[in-house]
């Protein structure tokens, strides 16, 4: 793990936040490490910290000027984002996060991302307002869906005097972790057809009314994009949700707990997992009406039956892979979960309390915890999506490299 970044090409770009200068730490550890770091620095980063210090710190000129050409005579930020091994954005404010969303490129910094081949990583800063205003949320979202990679800011206190405020830049240490971590899971799962289900389904009562329920997708999602981005060939099977599907995974669009289960099935031949985080409706209307029914029409109640339960019935089949399920439960959370485990014959079970407000369905967190045949995986967590994504997928590549079902 220490070696895994000597050699790594990285362009470290510098934004003008006051955690410009903690940047030049962080330069200095990844060129200790062995990295070839080479930075971009935004005009306002220049006002925080010079360009020199980068320089001296790793030894490699530093780029500030768009129109500034390599000792080749190459246009360097077109050969920089060629290649990049990754491309770190550290501190990432708001305004770079707005132009990266936007494929604004007027500086050289918003433009070699724009004509960035390999990974990014983004490590946003800022005052916690500007972090919680929608605009960089749906900046963040938009980025998140292009396959671009954020490390989420520190809860504390801020430059601008706030105390125990989301917007802080993390330690050195922690960016450097996650860096060594994105190296060393970028093809853990090379080869690897993952099926991940998501979203809700919407069963249909007439041509306009349905039965549903409120899973917005996030967490399928966030597994599919964690997936691909550790080498899976990804398959994402999806109820309608307002999310756009990362980079360069294969989406199947869906409605019907049916067709979910239609879907998972065919493609269920040569996959190495299936990871079904869908809410999928227990009920369907017995009986769909085509058009619209008449209020005055509509009966006193509504006949429904039982949709297949697809995780089970996979479980059973000559197919199947590795098959991980998620249990929503609001009490008895990992009794529940453990029995949903062994009743439907699962490989691992992500345990998730969807009895408070602040996480499952919708929101941007889970409280969950990982449950296989060796018990608990730890603690129930308070997880963001994204990290519980990550804990799930290092768990099948573990399994998938144990051979779990030989
Ligand atoms: O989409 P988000 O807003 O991000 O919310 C995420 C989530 C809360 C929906 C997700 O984290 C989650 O918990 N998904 C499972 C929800 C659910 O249906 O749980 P369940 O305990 O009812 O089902 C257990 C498992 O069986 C699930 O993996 C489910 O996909 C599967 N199932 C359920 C019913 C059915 N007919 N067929 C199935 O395969």
């Amino acid at each position: 793990m220490e070696t895994i970044l000597k050699d790594k090409r990285i362009v470290l770009g510098v934004t003008g936040g006051i955690a410009a200068y903690k940047a030049a730490d962080l330069a200095s550890k990844l060129t200790q490490a062995g990295a070839v770091v080479k930075t971009i620095m935004s005009k306002n980063a220049t006002h925080f910290v010079g360009p020199l210090t980068f320089k001296a710190l790793t030894g490699q000129p530093v780029v500030t000027d768009l129109f500034a050409s390599g000792s080749d005579g190459s246009i360097q930020h077109v050969s920089l984002a060629e290649e990049a091994d990754l491309v770190v954005v550290a501190p990432a404010t708001a305004n770079i996060l707005a132009k990266a969303a936007h494929g604004i490129a007027d500086d050289a910094l918003s433009t070699t991302l724009l004509a960035a081949q390999g990974p990014i990583v983004m490590v946003p800063a800022m005052n916690n307002h500007m972090w919680d205003n929608p605009a960089t949320q749906a900046n963040l979202q938009t980025l998140q869906e292009r396959g671009v990679n954020i490390l989420a800011p520190e809860v504390g206190r801020l430059a601008c005097g706030s105390e125990q405020a989301v917007g802080r830049f993390p330690k050195t240490e922690t960016i450097l972790e996650y860096l060594k971590d994105f190296f060393a899971t970028a093809d853990i799962l090379a080869g690897k057809t993952i099926i991940v289900t998501a979203g809700g389904t919407h069963e249909p009562i007439d041509a306009v009314r349905f039965i549903g329920n409120r899973s917005s997708g996030k967490m399928g999602y966030a597994i599919a994009g964690r997936a691909k981005a550790c080498g899976a060939e990804v398959i994402l099977i999806s109820g309608p949700t307002n999310l756009r599907a990362p980079a360069g995974v294969r989406l199947i669009e869906v409605e019907t707990a049916l067709e979910m289960r239609q879907a998972v099935i065919d493609n269920l031949p040569g996959s190495a997992a299936l990871i079904m985080a869908a809410a999928v409706a227990d009920f369907r209307a017995a009986s769909k009406t085509n058009g619209k029914i008449k209020k005055e029409r509509m009966g006193d109640s509504i006949t429904l039956e039982l949709n297949p339960d697809i995780l089970q019935e996979v479980a059973g089949h000559k197919d199947r892979g590795v098959i991980i399920g998620f249990a929503a439960e609001s009490e008895n959370i990992i009794t529940h979960a453990t029995s949903k485990l062994e009743r439907k014959r699962l490989d691992l079970v992500v345990a998730n309390d969807i009895g408070r407000s602040d996480a499952g369905f919708g929101s941007d967190f889970n409280l969950a915890v990982l449950i296989d045949h060796d018990g608990p995986q730890g603690e129930l967590t308070m997880y963001r999506k994204s990290d519980l994504a990550s804990e799930i997928i290092d768990w099948l590549a573990r399994a998938l490299g144990s051979d779990l079902h030989s």
